[in-house]
């Protein structure tokens, strides 16, 4: 027990001092809590502010360098995207025959893939251009049929098709450049001797027939007759004779 009544180290319990009493318990610290508390708001919003600066500031200073805007044309900024060619170009290719601008509409539009090569078809499935009555016969059927498609039965040289069918080929599938060429090309392959059918006939006909979205059928296209030919119902019997006193080659073919 302490007799200097300044000492730090107070009895309590033999105290009476109430003031010494008290000014011990001040001086305790108090005593230490774990606790968690939210991130100040302030920090929260410094922060976001922070970063969206940076990313303003990091997307300015890209693209070209030059102060330009942000460019993600990655070929530069003169670079112009170009469509496809078409396969056989509306213009031009002068001194090209149409019976070769058919051939590489024939191969590359996909006719090959259901016709063959050689013309022959698949039997029993995709019947045969070459000799067929369908693209010797009259060139009016003929472009009906090609472009806008053929379904249900159908004979070809006396053979019975129509299992699967013949899809249209109107614009946008083949440019009427590449509409008469390619009936062209099949009337004149494989030893087929046709007639051309001319850029104008084909644009004639696809324009006088735009709109129609209904496949042929066999039936349909007998209505036209065999001999109606594209260029005009008009100028139809005058081209119509002219070729055949002249050329026997398509009148044999028939
Ligand atoms: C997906 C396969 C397929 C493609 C591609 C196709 N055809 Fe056909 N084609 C057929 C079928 C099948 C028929 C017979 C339809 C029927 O029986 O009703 C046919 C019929 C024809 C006929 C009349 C019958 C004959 O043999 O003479 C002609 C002409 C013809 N196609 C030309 C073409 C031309 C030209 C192209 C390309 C522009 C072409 N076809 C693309 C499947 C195809």
């Amino acid at each position: 027990m302490s007799t200097d009544p300044n000492s730090q180290n107070i009895d309590y319990r033999s105290t009476f001092n109430v003031a010494r009493v008290h000014n011990a318990l001040a001086r305790e610290q108090p005593e230490r809590v774990a606790e968690s508390r939210p991130v100040s708001l302030w920090i929260t919003l410094g922060a976001i502010a922070v970063t969206a600066l940076a990313f303003t500031f990091y997307g300015a200073q890209r693209g070209t360098g030059s102060g330009d805007s942000l460019n993600y044309n990655k070929f530069g900024s003169s670079y112009q995207p170009r469509p496809p060619e078409a396969l056989v170009p509306e213009t031009g290719g002068a001194g090209v025959s149409l019976y070769a601008l058919g051939e590489k509409v024939y191969k590359g539009k996909g006719c090959v893939a259901c016709h063959q090569p050689n013309g022959q078809g698949t039997p029993g499935v995709y019947p045969p251009l070459a000799g067929s009555e369908w693209v010797l016969g009259s060139t009016e059927r003929l472009a009906a049929l090609v472009a806008y498609g053929l379904m249900g039965p159908l004979t070809v040289k006396g053979q019975q098709y129509g299992a699967a069918i013949m899809p249209a080929h109107a614009p946008p599938i083949l440019t009427p450049k590449e509409f008469a060429a390619v009936l062209t090309y099949i009337r004149q392959g494989w030893g087929n001797a046709g007639s051309e059918v001319s850029v104008e006939e084909a644009s004639a006909y696809l324009n006088r027939t735009k709109g129609r979205s209904a496949m042929y059928t066999e039936a349909e296209l007998k209505t036209i007759p065999d001999d109606q030919m594209l260029g005009g119902a008009a100028a139809a019997p005058a081209a119509d004779a002219a070729p055949a006193t002249t050329p026997p080659a398509p009148g044999a073919s028939n």
